[in-house]
């Protein structure tokens, strides 16, 4: 199993080469085009584990149960992208990331490694269709997004 998921983590970073590398081509190649582009990803990647830990809320809490293992596996499957899309230093002005990312990695990278096997743990509860545990999780797995965003991101009302 373990060596199973290391094996998808690989097939999805070298995607995420693939298509840092063919991007390139088409647009934002005027300046900073790195940066500015993990950046962007990051954002899209994180709008999406948005997207899908509010369905999944909602579904648990209408009681479709099952229903929610989908959404957790999706998050999970982003999560592990999570470090790798933090590369040293990459900030600008929009970019809610904080210094503290960079100064504290190891302990970034273990929110990120911890809240994807949270995220797991639930998908497997869920899929059970066991209600009351499901809902138990889930707890744990919107921590885990407060924890790093406390932690590692800039509050909202310090955005420009
Ligand atoms: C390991 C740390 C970590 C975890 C876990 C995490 N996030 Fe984030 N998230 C961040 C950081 C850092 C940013 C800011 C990135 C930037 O602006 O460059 C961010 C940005 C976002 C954004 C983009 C918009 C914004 O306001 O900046 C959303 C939406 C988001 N997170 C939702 C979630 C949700 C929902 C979860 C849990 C289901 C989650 N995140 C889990 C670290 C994390």
């Amino acid at each position: 199993m373990r060596r199973r998921l290391r094996y998808v983590g690989a097939m999805i970073a070298a995607g995420w080469l693939y298509t840092t590398a063919s991007d390139a081509h088409e647009s934002h190649s005027k300046k900073l085009p790195d940066v500015k582009d993990v950046i962007a990803f990051r954002t899209y990647l994180m709008e999406n584990i948005g997207d899908n830990a509010k369905e999944m809320g909602d579904k648990v809490k209408a009681g479709k149960i099952k229903e929610a293992k989908v959404n957790a596996q999706a998050i999970a499957l982003h999560s592990l992208r999570i470090a790798d899309l933090f590369p040293q230093g990459s900030t600008s002005e929009t970019s809610r990331a904080k210094a503290e990312i960079w100064q504290k990695w190891d302990e970034f990278v273990k929110a990120a490694d911890t809240f994807r096997a949270e995220v797991d743990q639930f998908a497997m509860v869920a899929g059970e269709g066991k209600e009351a545990e499901a809902k138990e999780h889930i707890k744990k797995v919107f921590g885990g997004c407060k924890g790093c965003h406390d932690s590692f991101r800039t509050p909202e009302k310090d955005e420009k």
